[in-house]
């Protein structure tokens, strides 16, 4: 193992947390998050273990999407501070040895950009050419609004000018158009702005649409890769080690496309044998993706207490550069996307999680957090946190899930996951001191409040949900296999029981997730192993040591979990 190499390569081992300034900590009692309050909670961020803050959109914007919708590229929205209150909260992150990211929304702009308020003045405006625009929406082109309910069409009719924009999220977001030469340099001009200010990358929004490469349309790029690529390179010659981190929502053979120009040589090989292939060499557009598809079949395997899915969405991966990576995640901010899944497997999904139709969205979707999901259950919980610390790749949190916060069903569509972070049982859950009616983001009521749920209760007791998780970011760090390694299925009889296996070099680690409530007990053989090899259980005490052959035989509970390093004699890794 080259621990050396985590530190180059920093987000093949990261514990990445996203958050939504605007509903973090109220800082100066105006109702609204704060980035003086982002500063206050570094110190918190830090003992969770975090390693790199996505913050999602800061922008100024009117704010009806959630702030990807926005008016000034440039700009810090005056609610949330000033760019010294940013510089301030991302020097006190690096201190603390935490980078930030920020999201990088270039797809479109907000209707209420300056651009766009050119450019829809007049046809002769120089902004004209930075949206896309049509006397007639092409009949042939399927161009699907991403919307269903708000939108019918990705097509909005502009009456002054009698022209059509087009705009794949909703018509307040028209597109922008890459195709513009003008357009691509402002692209590049914004994100070297930010990391003038000390970011270290970008969480690149709707990447597919930004590029156009899902459905071809006039005067679509005519090699959209390229054009990633070319941001990369940028990327590459501001900073040495900035990354961007695509939302690609694609299959998985799709996705192996943003990683750039080849299918590479295997994950984990350590940086060796970069293949070549395509136009580009392996490794030279996106640094990291999330893995949607992993996370559709990680819920449809809770809802069957099977871990075939799973087991095959890992399984079924593709091979990606060496220094790439997967970006595993349970929760983001949008709908729990199930898209991807069959209409049965959704259908499934939605029964056992989200019945009532206002717990769907979208008709692909849940607007639920993880923990009323599972009806609270503290086992469950923790399993499946500790099998996403624990698969291969680097793991997101969206705030709150380290201490199990619920949603809020009475706010529309995905806000209800959207809710004040809840850090005390006092007023607004601590988020803000003013009136609960002037929040930006109302506090979850029931039985996830924060009479229930809240950081400073979970703190101070060592059974808590959050010091549970702090072992998992710590022991995730200890396990650099787990980012670095090749991973494999252990086989086992359990249909219930997900069994894996990460190597890198002499670290190895083996996972064993139960997703079903009654206690297994699980044999399994690691024949690289013999008796005088150790099983260290690195969640709870304990050692086992493998028979001759490197069988062994482990105890699970009903939704238990266990790590279990491999060790060999002379072993010198601290336990
Ligand atoms: C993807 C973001 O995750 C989502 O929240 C947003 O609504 C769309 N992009 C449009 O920006």
């Amino acid at each position: 193992m080259r621990i050396t190499d985590t530190a180059d390569l920093w987000w093949k081992t990261a514990v990445v947390y996203c958050l939504d300034v605007e509903t973090f900590l109220d800082w100066n009692g105006d109702g609204v998050g704060d980035l003086p309050g982002l500063a206050q909670r570094i110190d918190y961020l830090e003992e969770l273990g975090v390693t790199c803050i996505w913050l999602m959109p800061f922008y100024p914007t009117p704010d009806r999407d959630d702030g990807y919708d926005i008016t000034d590229f440039y700009g810090v929205d005056p609610r949330l501070g000033t760019h010294g209150d940013l510089v301030e909260a991302i020097r006190t992150a690096r201190d603390r040895g935490i980078r930030v990211i920020v999201d990088l929304v270039v797809n479109h702009t907000s209707d209420q950009h300056p651009w766009f308020i050119s450019a829809r003045s007049g046809k002769n405006s120089p902004h004209r050419d930075w949206y896309t625009w049509v006397d007639q929406p092409p009949k042939d082109l399927k161009l699907e609004p991403v919307f269903p309910d708000a939108e019918t069409s990705a097509w909005e009719y502009d009456r002054k000018t009698k022209q059509y924009y087009l705009h794949r999220f909703y018509k307040y977001q028209p597109d922008l158009n890459v195709t513009n030469p003008q357009v691509r340099d402002e692209i590049a001009k914004v994100m070297g702005f930010w990391l003038s200010l000390g970011i270290s990358g970008f969480r690149v929004d709707a990447v597919p649409f930004l590029l156009e490469t899902i459905g071809e349309r006039p005067g679509a790029l005519p090699d959209p890769h390229e054009y990633l690529r070319s941001l990369r390179q940028f990327l590459g010659r501001r900073t040495g080690d900035g990354i961007l981190l695509g939302e690609v929502n694609l299959p998985h053979d799709q996705q192996q496309l943003f990683f750039g120009g080849g299918s590479g040589s295997g994950s984990g090989s350590g940086g060796k044998g970069r293949g070549k292939g395509g136009s580009g060499t392996a490794g030279d557009e996106l640094t990291m993706q999330f893995d949607f598809i992993a996370m559709q079949n990680l819920y449809l395997s809770l809802a069957r207490q099977d871990a075939g899915p799973l087991a095959k969405a890992l399984t079924e991966r593709p091979d990606i550069p060496p220094d790439a990576q997967w970006a595993t995640f349970v929760r983001n901010h949008d709908e729990l996307t199930l898209d991807k899944l069959s209409d049965e497997e959704r259908q499934e999904v939605f029964a056992a999680f989200g019945p009532d139709p206002k717990m769907q969205v979208y008709g692909r979707g849940l607007v639920r957090r993880l923990p009323p999901m599972l009806d609270g259950d503290p086992r469950r919980v923790r399993m499946v946190y500790s099998l996403l610390f624990s698969l291969p790749g680097t793991p997101v949190l969206f705030y709150g899930e380290e201490i199990g916060m619920g949603e809020n069903l009475e706010q529309t569509s995905r806000s209800a996951v959207r809710t004040a972070m809840q850090w005390t049982d006092g007023k607004n859950g601590g988020f803000s001191t003013a009136e609960p009616e002037d929040l930006a983001a109302p506090v979850v009521t029931g039985g996830f409040s924060p009479d229930h749920v809240n950081v400073a209760a979970q703190r101070n007791d060592p059974d808590s949900l959050l010091n549970f998780i702090r072992l998992l970011t710590t022991r995730y760090r200890a396990c650099p296999e787990l980012g670095w390694g090749r991973f494999e299925i252990v086989q086992q009889p359990h249909s219930q029981v997900l069994a894996h296996r990460l190597t890198w070099d002499d670290a190895s680690l083996v996972g064993l997730h139960n997703l079903g409530p009654d206690a297994v007990s699980v044999p399994f053989t690691l024949a690289d192993t013999d008796s005088d090899c150790e099983l260290v259980d690195l969640l709870q005490t304990g050692t086992t040591r493998p028979g001759k052959k490197g069988e062994a035989e482990m105890q699970v509970d009903g939704y238990g979990y266990r790590w279990l390093r491999v060790t060999r004699p002379g072993d010198r890794r601290l336990r």
